[in-house]
């Protein structure tokens, strides 16, 4: 053994345990909190959740997959990441991306700081279109590409292999994309650099459309359906444009549709909660598990009936911006529940603190390491923040909708739109003493919306005309803050101070 082999050695056993943690994040499609999504997580929730901490208060900062998957990787908001939807010019994977918002992705610095990194399933949407690299673009800060070329597929897909495409076909052993992300994973426990850490990003097709079951739960609650509580086939009647168009009650065709997809979709997490028990497993199989943070959650909620909108994200309301959250790791204590705000551009910020780097200043969002430490004081956590989103829309009639539209998109089933142009909006979130959400519109009724999350926690009595004025206006400036905040601002503790609660 040489000199340096020999002070490698020493140096891995004296501070190897107390610098090299590895982080491993498993990332849901459209999987939403509100509406009971965790309950086919049986394995996940004691696994992950009963092993460490519950968060009740996830929230993405964007309910659409590729700014709120943008806001993740870069742990900024969609007004400074600039990613607005799910299209090339809007962003979405776009060229600009590549050049500007890519070298800024956590995934850099941590392989920059000696991790190993892993990446298999959906990246952002258009990632692999071929005017911007096609499969041959590996995104920067990626040892190991398993890259969805894409949006969300479980059969008949293209992966980025480290840059060379490679087919999938529609055979359950082979190419059923949910395990198909565990085998790789496992292969790569297997065969990575035992004495470097490393970071392992995990992104499944579940729940997204189109729903395909592997064949072993295509039984699996076969008679479940939607909940019917809350604001279940309401009409959205004091809300925006959008919210007032659907019909009220929907039609049978349209509830048996989003029955389907609600079952569809349980059906297609139980996939995913094999993926975590056989991740975790093989953790254990390696002896990395007790050296290892493990973090649960998803892209944003989603809806099924809500304001008699058949399926789909995009609203400001609880079930489209909540997520669930769950952590385990070293030193943080089994079963704790935690009720403070995080948000997915925390994410990015706490994987840096937990690999020893500064949090950047270029980050909106904060490292919540900290308050996974039972024994820290958590009065100085935020209490509000920002929810922004752009509509998206189509500059031409549908025309299977012929009576809808231009402008409007995701029309579907019976031609209810889920989207639009103008279902776009920004919004503050305050969770302190007081519960509330203010939004307002970029439409031709500038539009405001304001709910009490304490008295009406379906949001169904929009208070904007009835409430003391000068509340509006203090969250109307606190609004304008945010929106235009970025790095250190975005941070600051507000809410109380501004008389939220007076
Ligand atoms: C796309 O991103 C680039 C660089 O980040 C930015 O200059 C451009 O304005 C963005 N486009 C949109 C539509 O926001
Ligand atoms: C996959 O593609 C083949 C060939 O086009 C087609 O026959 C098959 O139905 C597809 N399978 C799925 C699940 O979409
Ligand atoms: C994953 O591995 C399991 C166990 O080895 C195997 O039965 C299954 O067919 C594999 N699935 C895919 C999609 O690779
Ligand atoms: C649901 O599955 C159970 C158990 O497999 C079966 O007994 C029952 O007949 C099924 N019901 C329907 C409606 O398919
Ligand atoms: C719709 O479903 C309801 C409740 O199941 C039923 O009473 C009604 O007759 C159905 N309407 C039509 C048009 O099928
Ligand atoms: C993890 O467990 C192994 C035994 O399985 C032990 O040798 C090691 O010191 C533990 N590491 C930490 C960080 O607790
Ligand atoms: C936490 O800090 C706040 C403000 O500094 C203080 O008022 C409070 O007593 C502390 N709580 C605990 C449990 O230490
Ligand atoms: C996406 O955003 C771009 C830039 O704002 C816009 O031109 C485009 O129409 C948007 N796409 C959709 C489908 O709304
Ligand atoms: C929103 O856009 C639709 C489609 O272009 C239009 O019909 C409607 O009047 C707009 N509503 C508002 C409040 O801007
Ligand atoms: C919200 O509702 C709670 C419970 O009814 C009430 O105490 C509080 O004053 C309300 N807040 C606002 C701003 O209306």
């Amino acid at each position: 053994m040489n000199l340096a082999a020999f002070l490698f050695l020493i140096l891995s056993f004296s501070f190897g345990h107390c610098v090299r943690r590895n982080i491993v994040l498993i990332l849901t499609d459209d999987q939403d909190v509100e509406l009971a999504g965790m309950t086919p997580m049986k394995k996940t929730r004691a696994l992950i959740g009963d092993a460490g901490v519950t968060f009740l208060n996830a929230f993405a900062v964007t309910p659409l997959c590729c700014p709120s998957r943008s806001a993740i990787l870069t742990g900024k908001y969609p007004h400074n990441h600039l990613v607005r939807n799910n299209s090339l010019n809007g962003n979405c994977s776009s060229a600009q991306w590549q050049k500007v918002m890519e070298p800024q992705v956590f995934s850099v610095y941590l392989k920059k700081h000696g991790y190993q990194t892993f990446y298999a399933g959906k990246y952002l949407n258009k990632y692999g279109h071929a005017t911007v690299g096609g499969t041959a673009h590996v995104p920067l800060g990626w040892d190991h590409w398993h890259g969805l070329v894409g949006n969300s597929k479980y059969y008949n897909y293209t992966l980025s292999v480290n840059g060379a495409a490679e087919k999938h076909g529609d055979s359950y052993q082979k190419d059923y994309l949910t395990d198909l992300i565990a085998n790789r994973s496992i292969e790569f426990l297997k065969s990575r650099k035992s004495h470097v850490p490393f970071f392992m990003m995990l992104s499944t097709p579940a729940c997204h459309s189109p729903w395909t079951v592997a064949p072993r739960y295509s039984k699996s609650y076969n008679i479940t359906k939607a909940p019917r509580h809350g604001s279940f086939n309401v009409h959205g009647k004091d809300k925006h444009w959008l919210l007032r168009q659907p019909k009220s009650p929907m039609k049978n065709t349209s509830i048996e549709f989003l029955d389907n997809v609600f079952r569809r979709r349980w059906q297609t997490l139980l996939s995913v909660d094999d993926l975590v028990e056989k991740v975790i497993n093989e953790l254990e199989k390696v002896k990395e598990l007790n050296n290892t943070y493990i973090f649960y959650t998803s892209d944003h909620g989603y809806h099924t009936g809500q304001f008699s909108l058949p399926i789909d994200k995009r609203q400001l309301y609880e079930f489209d911006i909540r997520v669930p959250l769950l952590v385990r790791g070293p030193g943080i204590k089994a079963k704790q529940t935690i009720k403070e705000p995080i948000l997915n551009i925390d994410l990015a910020p706490t994987f840096l603190n937990i690999a020893g780097y500064d949090v950047l200043q270029s980050m909106d969002g904060k490292s919540f390491l900290p308050l996974m430490d039972s024994s820290q004081n958590k009065t100085h956590w935020r209490k509000d923040f920002l929810v922004e989103y752009t509509g998206e829309g189509d500059d031409k009639t549908d025309p299977a909708c012929p009576n809808v539209g231009p402008g409007v998109a995701e029309c579907f089933p019976d031609c209810v739109c889920e989207d639009a142009f103008n279902n776009t909006y920004a919004c503050v979130r305050t969770l302190s003493k007081s519960n509330l959400q203010y939004c307002e519109f970029a439409d031709s009724e500038s539009f405001v919306e304001v709910y009490n999350l304490t008295s009406d926690p379906h949001q169904l009595i929009n208070i904007a005309k009835t409430v003391d004025p000068s509340l509006l206006v203090k969250m109307n400036q606190r609004l304008i803050k945010l929106e235009s905040c970025s790095g250190n601002d975005c941070r600051l503790i507000k809410a109380e101070e501004d008389g939220f609660d007076s």
